[in-house]
């Protein structure tokens, strides 16, 4: 349900965009026939396009982890856009068009930079306790369970919560989960969805967040 809200509201968006550059192309290189036209052939698509974007947005903004400024700042622009954008194509003026292009495709931008930033987490091995530093490997597993419980708190709380079971941001429950133990580690690098891939986490940190994370079935129906 989530990730079809996800994808269509990406799909939404980029049609959105792509529909208010070639009508701001047009406004400004004078094409005021061609520019009539499209408006013409395109008011309802427009509508549904608009309407599309808006719900579903509505709807992902409802079932998101945190709020972030970034976020904020992402609604604001877009909010700002639209009146920005009906007022510059009724009155076919460039100037409010290439303004409300840009608010827009700003607030493109921030939600990507959003997502980018959120995975560029790193966990320096100083700031863990010193027994959970690097336990090498064959060391007791309990030791790996301690450091990726730290790390799972810093990076991985937000969306999946306490419990692994809060499926927030669209996130499964961990709780539950079929993967072994490279697809977890697969997932966690690359990211999938609107989960972030999780770069610089170093390879333990990532070894011992799935020592973590398979711990989280215990927790099943408690
Ligand atoms: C921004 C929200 C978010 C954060 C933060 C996040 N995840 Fe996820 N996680 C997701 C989403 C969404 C999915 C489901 C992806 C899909 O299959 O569509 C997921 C799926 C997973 C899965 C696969 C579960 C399954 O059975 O398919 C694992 C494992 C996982 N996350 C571990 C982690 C770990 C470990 C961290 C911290 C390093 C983390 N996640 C941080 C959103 C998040």
């Amino acid at each position: 349900m989530y990730t079809g809200f996800y994808h269509t509201h990406k799909l939404a968006v980029l049609l959105f965009v792509l529909l208010y550059l070639i009508k701001t192309v047009l406004l400004v290189a004078n094409q005021h026939a061609a520019l009539e036209k499209l408006k013409k052939f395109t008011r309802i698509p427009e509508m549904v396009i608009s309407g599309l974007f808006l719900l579903t947005g509505g709807y992902l903004l409802v079932k998101s982890a945190e709020i972030s400024t970034l976020q904020i700042i992402k609604l604001v622009l877009v909010f700002s856009a639209i009146p920005v954008a009906i007022i510059g194509f009724k009155k076919n003026n460039k100037i409010l068009a290439v303004v409300s292009l840009l608010l827009i495709t700003g607030a493109y931008g921030l939600a990507e930079i959003n997502k980018k930033r959120a995975g560029k987490i790193a966990i320096p091995e100083a700031s863990l306790p010193a027994e959970a530093q690097n336990p090498a490997a064959g060391e007791e597993p309990q030791a790996y369970v301690a450091v990726g419980k730290i790390v799972y708190e810093q990076a991985c709380i937000s969306c999946h919560g306490k419990n692994g079971d809060a499926c927030l941001a669209g996130a499964k429950n961990l709780q539950v989960s079929k993967l072994d133990d490279a697809g977890k580690i697969a997932i966690i690098r690359n990211g999938k969805n609107t989960m972030p891939a999780f770069k610089n986490l170093t390879d333990t940190q990532v070894e011992a967040l799935v020592a973590y994370v398979n711990t989280l079935k215990d927790r099943l129906n408690k």
